[in-house]
This record gives C-alpha cells, sequence and structure tokens, in this order.
C-alpha cells in the first residue's frame, strides 16, 4: 500500500477489498466490494455533490467511472450522458478496482466560510477553568493522609474559596492513576487543573512542575454546511487561531431535513462520527499551525470545549435521535445538554476535559440563535431589538432584556443555491455582485475571480432587485415585454441570461440565466423572512420603527446589501443605522461562554426566557407570507423608499 493509499476503516473488516482511485485529486483507497462512490470518495477525504443526501435524487452527483462498477440507469441522466459514461456517485457500486473523475461541476467548491464574528468585549476572561501551582509537603509517618487529600487541601488553601469543601472536590479514576507516581517523580511540585461550575469542582488533570500559563479551550460553531473553531488561550481570552471546513455530514444530505431523513434510514452513528472526525481534525490543524510558530502546545491542556449548533446538529453531535423534530408536534429529546467530558464524546483533547453545548429554545430555533443573542448582546438592553439568522431556515428574535419571542419559517434554499437553477454556494465561480446597466447589459463579479459557474445568495439578490428596479419584472416577479438580447425563452420558459455561455466556466459550455421558477422561489424565501419578522412585531403590538436594532447574524448576512434587500422587501424599509451585522454570532456566543460563567448563565436564562411561536400551524403567518411575496410587498406603505424610487 502506497503512502496516500488509506483504508476505509469501517468497510474492511469482513469484505473483499477493491481499490478505488481519483487521480484528479490523488487518493487512492482501499474499499470494501460494493462500496458507493459517494462513501468512497468521503473515505478518501473528498467531496461529492450531494444534495439529496444519497437517495438518487438531485441528480448533482455525476462522476465518470472507469472499471468495475455497477450502477442503475436512471431519468435523472440524460441518454447522451449515459453515452458518456456518466453515473451518480450514490448509486455506484464499486465492484473492483475502479477509477473515478469528479467533474467540476459535482465537486463541492472551496466555501466562503463565514469567521468572522464581532465579538461583544468581555473585560476579563473568567472561564470556569483554573489551574493551581502546588508544591506539597512531602508525606511522613506522622503527615500520612492519602496523596488525594494531600492534593485537596493544599488546592482548597491555594483558592482560598469559602463556598468549597475537600468532599465537594472530586477526581476521576484517570487522574487518580497518575497521581502517585507523578508526585513522587516530581518531588511533590505540581500543577491540578479544576473545573468548577457553581458548587462543583472536578480535578481534571495534574501535571509536573508549574504549567499554570498553559491553559487552553476551544470554541465551535456547528453548522448544517460548516464548522468553524477557534482556540482559545484561556488566561488571557486570545484567539491562537481559527480553522473551518465542510460539514462532512454534507454527504448525508445538504440541509438539516434531509440529514434527519438520513438519520432516520440508516441511524444517527454516520453523522456523529463524520461531525466527531471533523472536530478532532480542525483541533489538530489548530494546533499544528500554532505549534509551527514556535509554540508548543498539547492536545491535553485543552480542557474546555463550547459548542453552539442549531437543534439538529447538536442531537447529531450527541448521537441523539433527532426523529422527533421534524414530526408535529416537534418535540427534541433535549433543549439543555448537561455537561459532558470529552472522552465521552471521543472528542481528542484531555479526556476529562468538560464538553457544553448552549441550550436550544426549539426544535427549530438552537443553540446558535442562544449564541447569536448573546452576541447582540440583544439579552442586556432596555431597547427592543430584533435579530434575524438567515439560513435554510430564517430564525427571527424578537425582544429585549425583559421579554423575547422567537420563532423560525421554513425559508427555503433559494439564498443557499437551492431550488434555482445556476444557484449555487459561495465558492469559487460564484456570481456575488451583479449591476444592470440602463441599456440592460450585465456586469458582474465572482469570488474567487474566476469565471462564472452560477450566483450565490447575494448575487440572486443583486440580479432581483437590478431586474426589478430597471423594469424587468414586474410586482409579481414576472418578466415584462421587454426585447434584449439577454431575454430568452429557454424550455418555453423566460429566461434573463446573466453571463454568456462563452464567459463561463463550464466544460460545456452554456448560459446562466435566472428563470421565472427560480424568481418565484426566491421571492417565497423573502417573503417568509419578512413575514416572521412582521408577525413577531405584531403579535406584540409593535412596528418595525419601534426597533433600536436589527441584527443580522449568520453567513449569509454578511454579504447581504442592505439597499438591495430592502429593494426586494427581505428587510424592513427602516431608518438604515438600525442594521447590524454580527457575523457568525454563533462563534461569537460560543466564545463568550467559554471565557465566561456570567455568560453561560445568561444563555441558560435567554433560552428560558423566549416564547417560541410555531408558524407551521399560524393562519396569520400566511396572510402575512401571501401579503410579503410581492416585490417589494403588498402595502407599499411600508417602503415609502422603495416606493419613491418606483
Ligand atoms: S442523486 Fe446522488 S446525491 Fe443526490
Amino acid at each position: 500500500m502506497n503512502d496516500n493509499k488509506k483504508r476505509s476503516e469501517s468497510e474492511m473488516d469482513t469484505a473483499q477489498l477493491v481499490t478505488v482511485s481519483f487521480p484528479e485529486e490523488g487518493p487512492e483507497i482501499a474499499v470494501a466490494k460494493g462500496t458507493l462512490v459517494l462513501d468512497a470518495a468521503i473515505a478518501a477525504g473528498l467531496f461529492i455533490n450531494s444534495v439529496c443526501g444519497g437517495i438518487g435524487r438531485c441528480g448533482k452527483c455525476k462522476i465518470i467511472a472507469k472499471g468495475k462498477f455497477e450502477s442503475d440507469r436512471t431519468e435523472l441522466l440524460t441518454s447522451m450522458e449515459h453515452n458518456r459514461g456518466i453515473t451518480l456517485a450514490c448509486q455506484t457500486r464499486i465492484l473492483g478496482d475502479t477509477e473515478v473523475q469528479i467533474p467540476a461541476s459535482s465537486k463541492v467548491g472551496i466555501h466562503q466560510i463565514l469567521t468572522k464574528c464581532e465579538l461583544v468585549e468581555l473585560d476579563r476572561p473568567e472561564p470556569p477553568i483554573w489551574k493551581y501551582h502546588l508544591t506539597l509537603a512531602e508525606p511522613t509517618l506522622e503527615n500520612n493522609i492519602s496523596d488525594l487529600s494531600r492534593v485537596k487541601q493544599a488546592l482548597l488553601e491555594a483558592m482560598a474559596d469559602p463556598t468549597l469543601n475537600v468532599d465537594d472536590i472530586l477526581a476521576p479514576m484517570s487522574v487518580l492513576r497518575s497521581l502517585p507516581k507523578l508526585c513522587r517523580e516530581h518531588g511533590w511540585d505540581i500543577t491540578v487543573t479544576l473545573a468548577k461550575f457553581d458548587n462543583y469542582a472536578e480535578l481534571i488533570n495534574v501535571e509536573a512542575g508549574d504549567t499554570t500559563d498553559k491553559k487552553f479551550g476551544v470554541c465551535v460553531d456547528i453548522g448544517t454546511t460548516t464548522i468553524v473553531m477557534e482556540l482559545i488561550d484561556l488566561n488571557t481570552g486570545k484567539s491562537l487561531g481559527c480553522s473551518s471546513n465542510y460539514n462532512k455530514q454534507k454527504i448525508c444530505g445538504e440541509d438539516v431535513l434531509s440529514r434527519i431523513l438520513y438519520s432516520e434510514e440508516h441511524g444517527t452513528e454516520k453523522l456523529r462520527k463524520l461531525v466527531i472526525e471533523n472536530i478532532n481534525y480542525l483541533i489538530s490543524e489548530l494546533i499544528k499551525d500554532w505549534n509551527s510558530q514556535d509554540h508548543e502546545i498539547k492536545k491535553d491542556e485543552i480542557s474546555y470545549i463550547v459548542l453552539a449548533g442549531n437543534t439538529t446538529m447538536t442531537h447529531l453531535f450527541l448521537g441523539l435521535d433527532p426523529t422527533h423534530i421534524r414530526r408535529d408536534p416537534y418535540i427534541p429529546t433535549v433543549s439543555q445538554v448537561p455537561f459532558l467530558n470529552a472522552h465521552e464524546l471521543k472528542i481528542d483533547i484531555n479526556p476529562q476535559a468538560f464538553v457544553y453545548c448552549l441550550p436550544s429554545r426549539s426544535s427549530w430555533v438552537g443553540g446558535d440563535i442562544t449564541a447569536d443573542i448573546l452576541a447582540s448582546n440583544l439579552q442586556c438592553q432596555d431597547e427592543l431589538s430584533l435579530l434575524i439568522d438567515v439560513g435554510t431556515n430564517g430564525e427571527v428574535v424578537l425582544g429585549n432584556k425583559d421579554w423575547m419571542v422567537t420563532c423560525s419559517c421554513s425559508a427555503g434554499p433559494a439564498f443557499e443555491g437551492g431550488e434555482v437553477m445556476f444557484g449555487m454556494n459561495a465558492s469559487f465561480g460564484a456570481i456575488e455582485k451583479i449591476q444592470l446597466t440602463d441599456d440592460l447589459d450585465v456586469k458582474y463579479k465572482t469570488i474567487g475571480n474566476t469565471p462564472p459557474r452560477g450566483f450565490c445568495g447575494s448575487g440572486l439578490i443583486d440580479v432581483l432587485s437590478e431586474l426589478f428596479t430597471h423594469k424587468v419584472i414586474d410586482r409579481n416577479g414576472k418578466f415584462k415585454s421587454i426585447a434584449g438580447p439577454r431575454l430568452k425563452s429557454v424550455d418555453d420558459e423566460k429566461v434573463f441570461v446573466i453571463a454568456f455561455a462563452a464567459e463561463t466556466g463550464f466544460e460545456h459550455k452554456k448560459d446562466i440565466y435566472i428563470t421565472e421558477t427560480d424568481i418565484k422561489n426566491a421571492l417565497r424565501t423573502k417573503a417568509a423572512i419578512f413575514a416572521a419578522c412582521n408577525l413577531l412585531l405584531k403579535t406584540v403590538g409593535f412596528k418595525f420603527d419601534d426597533l433600536k436594532n436589527i441584527y443580522i447574524a449568520g453567513g449569509f448576512g454578511n454579504y447581504l446589501d442592505t439597499e438591495k434587500s430592502i429593494m426586494l422587501g427581505l428587510l424592513p424599509d427602516v431608518s438604515r443605522e438600525k442594521f447590524k451585522f454580527i457575523g457568525n454570532g454563533s462563534l461569537a456566543g460560543s466564545y463568550l461562554t467559554l471565557l465566561s460563567e456570567e455568560k453561560r448563565a445568561e444563555a441558560e436564562k435567554i433560552y428560558k426566557k423566549m416564547t417560541y411561536i410555531e408558524l407551521s400551524v399560524n393562519t396569520a403567518f400566511y396572510h402575512e407570507f401571501i401579503s410579503a411575496i410581492f416585490l417589494p410587498h403588498t402595502d407599499l406603505s411600508l417602503f415609502p423608499s422603495v416606493k419613491e424610487i418606483l
């Protein structure tokens, strides 16, 4: 087996092995005969588009295979594609040595991962992890208490905490096993790491000498699409590095619902393992990077990890069944996860390190929203604020320091590249900025300045707003009867060409355009978000003008053009300084929780304080939604600045 030839361990135990290679990308791995190409690609560390989670419905996982394999004929492929040897990775089983080519259109691009977060300043870090350097008195025939009692006594003296007594300090077996040798070999000069939450204290590590300057933690945003992590020095609160990657669970489905469906069919174990693999990989990358700059951190010195994710991601991280999240009456297994130790979850840091997941309010308002609120500081303000986190689901929170109401609307994936013919995520080749000239020519900019392959959420908002402003589409989102080289008919549907075939990055050149169906799907998405905001305000008797701040969180929010979003009726037409973009609030909130017990206590109050409104059975929401599906809204008086332009 050569150097880059790895084994897919889960598949290898009993079955006959065959080799699958990906010559363009490099890896060659051994897998069990009968393994799907999609699974083999994952085992090789490669990502193939798999929007439907590998159930053979989306047709996005096209590959070209050469060798010994079997694949069912599918209507998702044209006869020309069948003749060219194209098959679906999720429907192709490897029977003997096989070579796989992944066309560019099937590759998951390098995503613009939102790592930036506007952190709320902490006066000084006060994490619940403490390190004490102790010089213990050597035992004698007279001073004959046990090693553990000796440590506890010295610790209590060093802590000078009147609320704690000896019996409150627990010590796990792993610490007890190493304690006698360590003390005796190092002259009773040791450093202990203590995790202390409220009245609970546990000795989680013992080291030789003085290591008090080495105290580290990790904060994590577990997104459905990406995972972002920061390594933090718990003594100073300083970030030592940030790393991010796709959530490997993507191969089991693009969005939350398809992951739940996957787990219903195959169980949660694979999804749990994938996210833990992700996290362990990112931790090791962070350590490697930091140590390459002349530092020395060991995994064992990481003693606290805080994670924020939506309710489904939190369930899958813990290996909990998410089935009832999607079923009426939408009940999660747990909202507030108890503290866990890293070894229980197989996180590769100090085995006794504490793991904390930010609490979720409901099945659809998760710990990521609790973290967003912490990051915005909405929970401490007298004035009324609105927080919007836009993803496939749009979560909205309205409130102040005294009360909060929240809801989640199924916004649809249009702004994330789904349900739009040339929609794609924000990766290389995605058109992110679009401008129309007066004679309806198009100027655009792509991510990475590479030839275009489609348009991402911000590109979609741009094109819709430009088409509307230039009166190419009417308030229903329908194309007006205008002639021009970019207005065409494709399969009996009117389309507007954004990039002509010759400009594109497709192997088989084709125009990139937006259809009336795409516009309809985008309008549904924007209508759902606006309707959810409006409904929350009306429920408690307020108007948009009563808001002090409108916080926009999440990856999509970060690239949002405020004026264009108002033009479409996605954001309310209010004074522009009310809008505050907080970036990756999920990461920022988990950072604050990692470093401050006060913030963790606030997080626990936030989720209890929120009143959740279920929209799926709310007729008022439906009426709001129908009114908001026009450009910018049925009630133009809500959008005075747009009315003036029109
Ligand atoms: S058809 Fe293969 S992943 Fe959807």
